[in-house]
Parts: C-alpha cells; structure tokens; sequence
C-alpha cells in the first residue's frame, strides 16, 4: 500500500482536496452514480510496470486509452469492453467473482461536460473503501484514504468540453498501519460505495457553514472559497435574515439570540435555514436542541434522556445485504430500529452515510457516530494516528450541524496501553477542539477480577463525557443464567451506556433455550441481560449488538452463519427474531405516550336519577356515561377528578379502571378520605422516569365545612408504599409530589389563609427535609398541585407562589366564570403541571379537542372543562 501512494505523491501535479467543501441540499450537483465499467488489477498493473516502476502516463489506466480502437497499439486493457459494477455500491456482492475480493479495482465512466463562464466544478465522493486514487482526462487529481468519509477534488482546469473520462483506483487491501486495521467484524465491502457527484458553484462559492445552538443563542459560521462578499444567512420559520461580510480568512459569524422549537426524538423539528451571496446559495435544514451530561445523567434540551439505543452496521436488509447505497436501504433499516421503539442508533463502527444521518435526523433518532479505531490499531504510528484524525475530521466536517448526531466516539474495544490511551486522547482533544458542542465517548471493555464482578476501570473514562462499554454475559462470558449473579462496578459520576451486549442465533433455528444458536437461546439471554444491566448504576441508554444480521468473514459456521454475524435482532432478510420482542417490550415498557384529562369535576352529593357530576361549585352536570365516552374519543390514558366519596369510588373503577386519581380528597359526606387511586398516580410516575420519593394530599379547608374530616398530612402511609414501588422499577429522579385542596372563606377568618398556607408549607418541609426557600433550586424537585384560588384574595397564592419556579394560577377572573381550575406551582397551564413533573418543560402540549361530532352532553363537557395533556415519556 505506501508504495501506491508513494507513486501517487510522484503523480500528482500538486492537485489536492479543496478545504472546505459542503454539498448541502441547493447546490448545482449532477450525480454519476450508474454502470461504470471496472477492470480488476491485483497486481496494479494501471500503475506500475513489471519491476514495479511506475507506468508512464500514458501507459496507466487513468489514460483510458482503447485497444478496439485500433487493434494495432498494444493496449491490454479497453475500459470500453469492460463489465461494469453499479456506483454507489460494493463491489463484493454485484458478481460472486468479487465476493471475497480485496484488491484494486478500477471504475471508469466517461462524462458529458459544457463549460459555462464564471464558475467552478469539483468532484465530490461520498465514500470509496478503502482508498483510491481519482483522475480525470488522465489527469491524477489526488488520493484519499478511509472508506466512510466524503472527500473532493476540484476539477475546473482539467474538465474539456464534450466527453471526459474519469477513472478511480480503489484498493481495499487491508493493512496493519491502516484505520481499521486487518482484523474486524464486518465484510471488508470494497469500491465506490457512496454517490459521486460533479457540483457547480461560482467562482466565489460558500465552501461551508456551521450551525450551533447553545440554549438561548444561535451561532452560524460561513466559509467561503475564492474571495470574500456579503452573506445572508436566513431561518425564515424564525424570522431570522441576517448579512454581513467576510473577513479576510473568508469567514464570518452570526449570532443570534432565539429559541426555537427543540429537536427530539418525539418532535424532530427541522428548520429551513438558507446560506447566501449574491452568486451562491445552499438551504438545508437543520434542527436546534442540546445535549449535555449533568453528573450521571444526559440532558438533551435540559431533560433527562434515556437511550433506547440499538447498534447497526450500514448494510442493506435483503437476500443479497451490502452497503446502503440510497435512501431506502437506510430507511428500511431505521424502520426496524422504529418498530424494535429506539429513539437512538450506535452507527457502528465507521460513520455511515449522509442519507442514513439525514434521515434518521428527519425521524427522530438521536445518533452516536464513530471511527473504526476498532481493536488494536497501530497505536505507535504516526501515520496512523495522521490517518484516523483525518476520518475524525472528515466525520465531524460533514454531519456538525446535524441536530441528530450527539455522541462522537473514537474507538471500540481497544487495549488499555499507554500509547492507545495517548493516541486516543489526542483524538479526544481534537474531537473538542472541532466540536465542543457534543458528547465524547469511546466503547470500552470490562475487566473482571473474578467473573461474578465485572468492573470498568479503563483510564480512558476519564477523558470521556460518558462511560460506554461492551459486554456479553450469556455469549462469550458464560451463560444467560449468570447474570442473576452478577454485580457491576463502573466507575460514578458519568452517564453509563451500555455499547453492546447480545448473542447470536439463527432466524427459524428452535429449541432449548440453553442451545446456543436458538432463538430460545437469545430470547432468554436478553431477559436475563435486561435484568442485569437494570442492575447497573447511572444507566442512561443500551444498544444490543445489534439489529440485523451482517456479512462477517469471522463467522464461517456453516449451515447457521454462513458468513453471517447472527447477532442481529432481526435476521438479514429483515425477520424479526424472538429476542426482538423481547427488547421490543422493554423499551415499550420504559416509553409511550399518556393523556392525562384533569377535570374539575365531583360527583354530586345526593343521588339524583339523571346526573352523575357537577362541575366545581357550579349548576353544570353531566352524566357518568357521557364522561366515560369523552375520556374514551379522546383515548384518555388518566383521570384527573377534584372530589369523590367512597361509595363512588366503585364506580370511577367501574368507569375507569384503576386510571383515575383525586386530586384532593372527597368531603362531602365526612370520614377517611376515599381510597383514591395511588395506582394512577403510582402508574404515572411508574411509566415515568421519575422516582416518586413521595406523595402527599392535603385537605386544607375552614374548619365549618369538613366537620371531622382530616386535614393536614395525611402522606405518611403513602410515601412508604411508593419508595417500595419504586424500587422495583428502574432507578430514575427522584421527586416529591404534593396536591392540594384549599377554598378559603375569608369572610369568616381573613388569617386563615395564612395560617393554612404556613401550615402546608410547615408540612412539605417535615415530609420532604428540604426548606421551603431550597423547593426552587432543590435537586429533587417538589411540586406542588391542587385546587388553590376560588376565593377572591390572592395573597395567600403569592405567598406560595414565591417558593415554586414558575408558579401559576389561573387568574380570580377565572373565578368569575367559575372556573376552578387545577391551578398549579410548576409551569405554565395546569397540562404543563404534569409535562414539568414528567418532563420539565415542553413535552406535554395542552391541545384542543374538535368536539364537532360529540353528543351535546359530551360536547358540554370539551367544550368546559377539559385539560388534556398528552405527555410522551421515554
Ligand atoms: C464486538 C465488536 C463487534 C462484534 C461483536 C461480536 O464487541 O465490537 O464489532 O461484531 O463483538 O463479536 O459480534
């Protein structure tokens, strides 16, 4: 291999890649994808001679020259007569001669060309595995090296009008110097395996722009080639349009203070932004959110996020899978990842292609892209260290301003010597120096003292953002059935991701769940595993290894590999396997969707033959079917009612299961307070990620009114059954949640209010152990719910108000029409009380019913009463 590139220093006429260069949507480009004929040359006849001197230039293949021309110049080779291969894609799976080829190959197709005053052409290569060398009209233009990564070259001075011929060297011989090196786990795909381009653009061109978002401020940085001009930059949708002119560098900046919509996995929000001169434009759209590790826990958009994660290689679903080569092999696989319920993908173990990053951005997954410093690279090299930064480089330069992309990592399973840890911290700190805006991370490896206790102890952790590693009890450690006995010990104080852990088994192949190779086998060695990885401290995502099947020379077992690594979840042909489900349960059973519906309803006091409910303290009722029928049109996950009496407790379950809670207790007819559904409010918080540390309902009133009734804390009975529940779901933030019924009657004692509000927060303060001054900035949050204001003097809500972020009620107007809302001390709208205790701001959207097709008696209470929160957790 050096001696090849040796020969192309000689080569080349000093023409080398152009800097900067994006071909974001908007540019002029033409692909050259198609039939390109190819010669096989494993002894790279196209460039050297017999004694391995270098061909002269018109002897080697970049002269395209024909034999059948003539016949009467020895030429021994005709691009004209050759076969062709299909670009983009491998070459391995297009004719089974070149099934197991490593070697050089060369592509040449001809290319039409008008020339047009004032601008400029370059090639652009989406990727070609492993390394090639380009020219054009016999004109080398230069080399590259890597097989994920984009890369160009500018093609202006040696394009000619009419017909141009260009030919591509490929070699994907692998090499120990090399990145990845001779060994890895997936087919060595050779060729040019990504969409080429010819791209026009003006003499003056916008060579690049990146786009960051820290929160509150948008920074965009534009690059242009070949002189410098004012720039426009333009994000329409968020009334932005900014000029300005370059620097001397080319360069200018912009920033601007925003807040746009977040991205996320459940709202993928993208932006048009348009990037502009008076000769050049690109648009592309580009989303806005954050991401960032806060001791333990990952933040994306300040909210705690839990990696619902699965590992792919890029290589297509089929009967014949090799590397993606378009849009619709990527999105079959992120179908797969969608249904198996990921909301993020280890692109493993090289950065895939740009459609795949697009179009899992477009539908919400969050990415963690990497370079194949995979095993044991040739840590001491310099060669090799020049050769993984530029991927690195290359991978950062291209998806930056991909809201999708949040975790960029350096190597997978390496060994712990000094000279991989300096390698490797190098490429850490040139990963920050190109991008502070990202999570850095590494897939690392156990060490295990003794097998029943694993331990991370890599010094590599301390350069990461998060602490990812591989493991695989049950496949190469032991059985499935040892993960009940096993007890990690990762380093604290960083977010952990498992990286990887499965097994393999082969789609069909049924048996005994303790016979390797079935799909009992790995069912089993996932339940086992999920059990055991719940175990595990910080955890914040998992990625099984992986979802589909691929190429591997390294799995020869006949008759179930056949060249397959069949650790994928679903076989190569897309068929999901029994483990599939099994993962596919536990992240349903950690994500979905819920709509809560808080009503100020109570049920009446007396009977009466016609109506069930009344709202608040007004004339309106309504009957139990009539609000079964609207908690079901709009597919109400839970019920939120204001009061209720034992007796009819037995009907909300009637009505409602054990979905429905109170968020004050029942008074009307005395005694205990109604066994009110804990459940439902246990289910919220068990379907949350939040921890419920504890759950206390007040009945604060005037003494008149609730003759024996109890009044303040009557908590404690509840906080010990939720710790106990909460135990047995997985570890997550902890919170205390408080609800409230308080009416005053100032008429009868103006300082009640007072008193009750010192009472209540007097209360939260014993429960919880924090001071009534720490509830806003308190790491476990407090909150506090009920029914506050119908009375006409506020103080006593100010009073409260001043110790909640955010507090909010619904405003004494509101009392006017009688509405008594279930006003609350968190964020916004009362819907926004229960996103804020699921999710902190944002998530739960408060959205209108169309109640045009409802009965009258449901129509009256949409059109009244309702707050729906439709809240998404995951
Ligand atoms: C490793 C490695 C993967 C490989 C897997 C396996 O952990 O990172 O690339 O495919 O194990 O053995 O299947």
């Amino acid at each position: 291999m050096k001696r090849i590139l040796a020969a192309a220093a000689i080569l080349l006429f000093g023409l080398t890649s152009a800097g900067a260069f994006t071909i974001a949507p908007g540019r002029d480009c033409q692909s050259l994808g198609g039939q390109w004929n190819y010669i096989v040359d494993p002894m790279n006849t196209g460039i050297y001679k017999y004694q391995m001197q270098l061909q002269k230039p018109s002897k080697r293949y970049f002269a395209d020259r024909h034999f059948y021309g003539d016949k009467t110049t020895l030429i021994e080779y005709d691009f004209d007569h050759a076969p062709t291969l299909t670009v983009p894609g491998d070459w391995n799976t297009q004719s089974d001669k070149l099934y197991y080829y490593e070697g050089s190959i060369w592509y040449r197709r001809t290319v039409d060309f008008r020339p047009v005053e004032g601008r400029r052409w370059f090639l652009y290569f989406g990727a070609v595995n492993y390394q090639c060398m380009v020219g054009v009209n016999n004109n080398i233009l230069g080399t590259h090296k890597g097989g994920f990564t984009p890369f160009w070259f500018e093609v202006t001075d040696v394009l000619q009008e009419g017909e141009n011929s260009l030919v591509v060297w490929v070699n994907n011989t692998r090499g120990e110097s090399e990145v990845p090196t001779v060994n890895f786990d997936w087919w060595n795909y050779g060729g040019i395996t990504r969409d080429v381009f010819l791209v026009s653009v003006p003499k003056v061109f916008i060579s690049d722009y990146r786009i960051s978002f820290d929160g509150k401020q948008i920074d965009i940085k534009v690059s242009l080639d070949g002189g410098n001009c004012p720039v426009t930059v333009e994000i329409p949708e968020l009334g932005i349009r900014k000029k300005a002119c370059t620097g001397r560098d080319g360069e200018v900046c912009f920033k601007v203070k925003a807040s746009p919509e977040r991205w996320c996995p459940e709202n993928p929000k993208l932006y048009d932004i348009v990037v502009s001169t008076a000769d050049d434009s690109i648009r592309d759209r580009v989303g806005f959110r954050t991401i960032r590790v806060d001791g333990e826990q990952i933040l994306l958009n300040d909210k705690p996020v839990f990696l619902k994660g699965v590992a792919v290689h890029d290589e297509t679903i089929g009967l014949n899978p090799g590397r993606c080569r378009n849009q619709e092999d990527a999105r079959a696989l992120l179908e797969a990842a969608k249904d198996l319920g990921c909301n993020f993908l280890r692109l493993a173990h090289y950065p895939h292609s740009e459609e795949m990053v697009r179009l899992a951005e477009e539908m919400g997954f969050m990415l963690w892209e990497e370079i194949p410093c995979y095993w044991n690279i040739d840590w001491s090299s310099e060669e090799t260290y020049a050769n993984a930064e530029n991927q690195l480089v290359e991978m950062i330069g291209r998806d930056a301003n991909r809201a999708a992309t949040i975790i960029w990592s350096v190597a997978n399973e390496t060994p712990r010597t000094p000279q991989r840890l300096e390698f490797l911290g190098k490429l850490i700190a040139k990963a920050r120096a190109l991008d502070p805006t990202r999570l850095i991370s590494a897939a690392l490896q156990k060490d295990k003292p003794d097998f029943y206790h694993p331990i991370i102890e890599d010094e590599l952790v301390d350069l990461t953002d998060i602490i990812s590693f591989n493991q695989y009890i049950g496949w190469y450690d032991g059985k499935p059935a040892d993960c009940d006995n096993i007890t990690w010990t990762v380093p604290s104080g960083k977010p952990v991701l498992i990286s990887e852990f499965g097994g393999g088994a082969l789609y069909g192949n049924h048996g005994s769940d303790s016979e390797l190779f079935t799909e009992e086998y790995l069912a089993l060695l996932y339940r086992k595993n999920l059990e055991m990885i719940g175990r595990i401290p910080a955890l914040n995502g998992l990625c099984p290894w992986c979802l589909k099947d691929f190429r591997s020379p390294k799995r020869p077992l006949n008759g179930i590999q056949d060249d397959f690594n069949r650790k994928g979840l679903i076989d190569e042909q897309g068929r999901r396997k029994q483990a599939f489900f099994v993962m596919k349960d536990y992240y349903s059973s950690l994500s979905g969707e819920l709509v809560v519906g808080t009503f100020n309803l109570r049920f009446l006091d007396d009977y009466r033959p016609d109506y069930d409910y009344k709202f608040g303290g007004q004339p309106w009722m309504v009957r139990r079917p009539a609000v079964k029928a609207f908690f079901e049109q709009n597919n109400i996950d839970i019920i939120g009612l204001q009061e209720v009496r034992r007796a009819q407790a037995a009907d909300l379950e009637e009505d409602f299961g054990k979905d429905w809670f109170v968020y004050c207790p029942g008074r009307l007819s005395g005694g205990e307070m109604v066994r009110t559904s804990d459940e439902a409010v246990g289910l919220m918080f068990r379907k949350s990620r939040f921890n419920l540390l504890g759950h206390g309902r007040f009945w604060l009133s005037d003494s008149t009114e609730v003759a024996g009734s109890k009044r303040l804390g009557q908590s404690s009975p509840i906080v010990t059954s939720w710790v106990h529940l909460e135990e047995k779901y997985r570890p997550g933030k902890d919170v205390w949640f408080f609800s409230a019924h308080i009416s005053w009657s100032v008429s009868e004692n103006p300082s009640l209010p007072d008193q009750e509000v010192e009472t209540l927060l007097a209360e939260m303060e014993r429960l919880t152990g924090i001071g009534r001054n720490e509830f806003k900035s308190s790491a476990t949050p407090v909150f506090l719910v009920g029914d506050l204001n119908n009375t006409v003097d506020e103080s006593p809500i100010q009073t409260l108000e001043g110790y909640f972020n955010d507090a909010r009620t619904a405003s004494p107007e509101s009392a006017s029409t009688n509405i008594n809302t279930f006003n609350c001390y968190g964020k916004e709208s009362k819907a926004s009380i229960i996103d804020y205790i699921f999710f902190g701001a944002g998530s739960a959207k408060e959205y209108i019913v169309d109640t045009s097709s409802y009965d009258p008696e449901v129509k009256f209470i949409s059109d009244h009463y309702p707050v729906l929160s439709r809240i998404y957790y995951d």
